[in-house]
């Protein structure tokens, strides 16, 4: 199949991420990073073949379940799938989708590893006053088989609950190289920093606390930076290949991209492909890859919509439907 853009480590496809995926050889990607379209939240404009528009949370969580059978395929045997789900209301009761697809895939093969709470301290306004407001979504943890590439040093925490990642943490502090007596220890580098490392990082925990972060460019709902990065840093090494079947507006590439991987995005919406599109050339003129990548004149194969230059703004048609408000 022809790419939309493809410029040696950004590859975007326009069209159905099922009838794209089968396209792409088995065993190519490390990891998946995505958000789909949640069910009954949003149309997206882009007519049949969309998800997260079918009648009943059945259909979707089969539909859900087709489409990731495809991309556990296109995974490495030791590759995993960080999804980003969150519920939807019907008639008034919550309809527990992220579980309900995370227990389908559970059942189609995959492991169930974590259900990683991302917590917003901004969430959107609710006017309900019968229930909490609901400020957190589900980023589950799956992977294709019981032993799987994920590295836990790249997302270690401080204990101050500040996250940061390997090669960020901060000196020892000096008094560490006197004994009680105030005589001067032997500074030895690699014991200290074990131990400094052991005072004042711990292992990732499972509530990330993170802004939602606004595009104005994308009139849909964009995930933030800030949650991609720990999946694609733990889930992979620089120069692996990550994948995102529903890219949207290319988040899970510049994401790969600002790290040393590659990634392939597939969207239905060419409007958000020219966002996507856009945002991950940007960041390649300002040598924002570590490794060269092929000058872009033209993306290639355009199947529908047009690739904008950068300074122009595509439209979007996307809507927000009624229905979940107030529920
Ligand atoms: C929640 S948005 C993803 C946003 C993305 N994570 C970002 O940060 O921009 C879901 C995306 O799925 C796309 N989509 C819906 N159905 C699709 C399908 N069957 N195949 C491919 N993309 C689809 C929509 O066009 C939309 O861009």
């Amino acid at each position: 199949m022809t790419p939309y853009l493809d410029d040696g480590d950004i590859t975007l496809y326009h069209g159905d991420s099922i009838d794209v995926l089968r396209t792409l050889p088995a065993g190519i990607a490390q990891t998946c990073v995505t958000s789909p379209p949640y069910w009954g939240l949003r149309d997206y404009g882009t007519g049949g073949g969309q998800m997260g528009l079918e009648q009943t949370p059945d259909e979707y969580v089969t539909n859900m379940v087709a489409l990731f059978r495809e991309v556990r395929r296109v995974l490495r045997d030791d590759g995993t799938l960080w999804l980003n789900l969150g519920d939807a209301f019907a008639d008034k009761q919550m309809q527990g989708m992220p579980w309900r697809v995370a227990f389908a895939l559970q059942q189609d093969g995959w492991y169930l590893r974590s259900d990683i709470i991302w917590s917003k301290p901004n969430p959107m306004p609710e006017s309900v006053t019968d229930r909490p407001t609901k400020s957190h979504e589900y980023v589950f943890l799956l992977s294709k088989g019981p032993r799987y590439f994920y590295d836990a040093d790249a997302i270690r925490e401080d204990v101050t609950g500040n996250t940061h990642s390997r090669g960020t943490k901060k000196s020892p502090p000096k008094s560490l190289v006197h004994d009680d007596s105030g005589m001067k220890v032997k500074n030895n580098r690699s014991f200290m920093e074990a131990t400094w490392d052991a005072v004042t990082a711990r292992n990732r925990r499972s509530v990330w606390t993170i802004p939602t972060e606004p595009f104005p460019e994308a009139h849909f709902a964009t995930y933030p930076q800030a949650l991609v990065t720990p999946c694609i840093l733990a889930g992979s090494r620089p120069g692996d290949l990550c994948l995102d079947p529903f890219v949207g507006s290319g988040t899970t590439c510049l994401v790969a991209r600002k790290h040393g991987r590659r990634c392939i995005g597939i969207d239905l919406n060419a409007d958000y492909l020219n966002i996507a599109a856009r945002r991950t050339q940007q960041l390649s003129l300002l040598g924002g890859t570590p490794e060269p990548v092929a000058t872009l004149d033209r993306p290639r194969g355009l199947t529908g919509g047009a690739y904008n230059p950068p300074g122009q703004t595509p439209h979007s048609n996307a809507r927000t439907s009624d229905h979940r408000r107030k529920q």
